[in-house]
């Protein structure tokens, strides 16, 4: 499964970036918003630090002022992924879009039938919103689990990027339905490292090994 950060936060993304696990990052308008900074310098200074996919989303409404808004996008660096919205208007780019080798993230996926689309259209990534699935009462993970067996009974290349995720256990199911991606705040990614006996152990070890009164030498 791959790990993508979903911010726009630079020292956030370098602190991923350094642990060696991160695939790619998705950012969105409201992401840019928070971080305060302009939005074709921020995604160049992302492409710059990972190699992976770096979705940055077009803002227009209507295919021609989104293919014009792409072209810009994805001049930034090769790595840029563009992030048009699950409509007719932004499948209508997706397909050509990834017709002419750009890669795309249909974003907003709220149902099973979007995602099969989103599929049709070509898109590299389809961003089904889990979190916000479940806030209204839906059950986010009955969706991806939906999704997976589409793709899986057609053969779609299409990735599976789980977004809007809240929490670990998202991740953890999510990686049980068998998604490609899930992309994560930073929060939840330093949550999966966390386990309070792993905590508990490494206290007791060291508390051990400094009885010993030895030093493991340098080579
Ligand atoms: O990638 C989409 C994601 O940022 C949405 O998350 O928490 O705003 O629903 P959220």
């Amino acid at each position: 499964m791959k790990f993508f950060v979903d911010t726009a936060d630079i020292a956030d993304i370098k602190e991923m970036a350094d642990t060696g696990l991160l695939d790619g990052v998705t950012t969105n308008p409201s992401l840019i918003a928070k971080s305060g900074r302009d939005f074709m310098e921020v995604t160049k200074e992302i492409c710059d630090l990972v190699d992976g996919p770096v979705s940055a989303e077009v803002v227009a409404l209507d295919h021609e002022t989104m293919m014009k808004e792409a072209e810009t996008l994805r001049k930034i660096a090769d790595n840029v992924c563009i992030k048009v919205p699950l409509t007719i208007d932004g499948l209508k780019t997706c397909k050509k879009l990834t017709g002419d080798g750009t890669m795309v993230n249909v974003t907003l996926c709220f149902s099973a039938n979007q995602a099969l689309l989103a599929a049709k259209a070509g898109a590299t990534f389809v961003s089904p919103f889990v979190g916000r699935h479940d806030d209204n009462g839906f059950d986010g993970m009955e969706l991806i689990a939906d999704i997976r067996r589409i793709y899986d009974n057609y053969d779609f290349g299409t990735e599976i990027l789980v977004a809007s995720i809240r929490n670990p256990v998202h991740v953890l199911q999510s990686a049980r339905i068998g998604a490609d991606v899930a992309t994560m705040p930073p929060a939840v990614i330093k949550g999966l490292f966390k386990h309070v006996l792993t905590d508990k152990g490494i206290e007791g070890f060291i508390a051990d090994w400094e009885k010993t009164g030895q030093t493991i030498p340098a080579s």
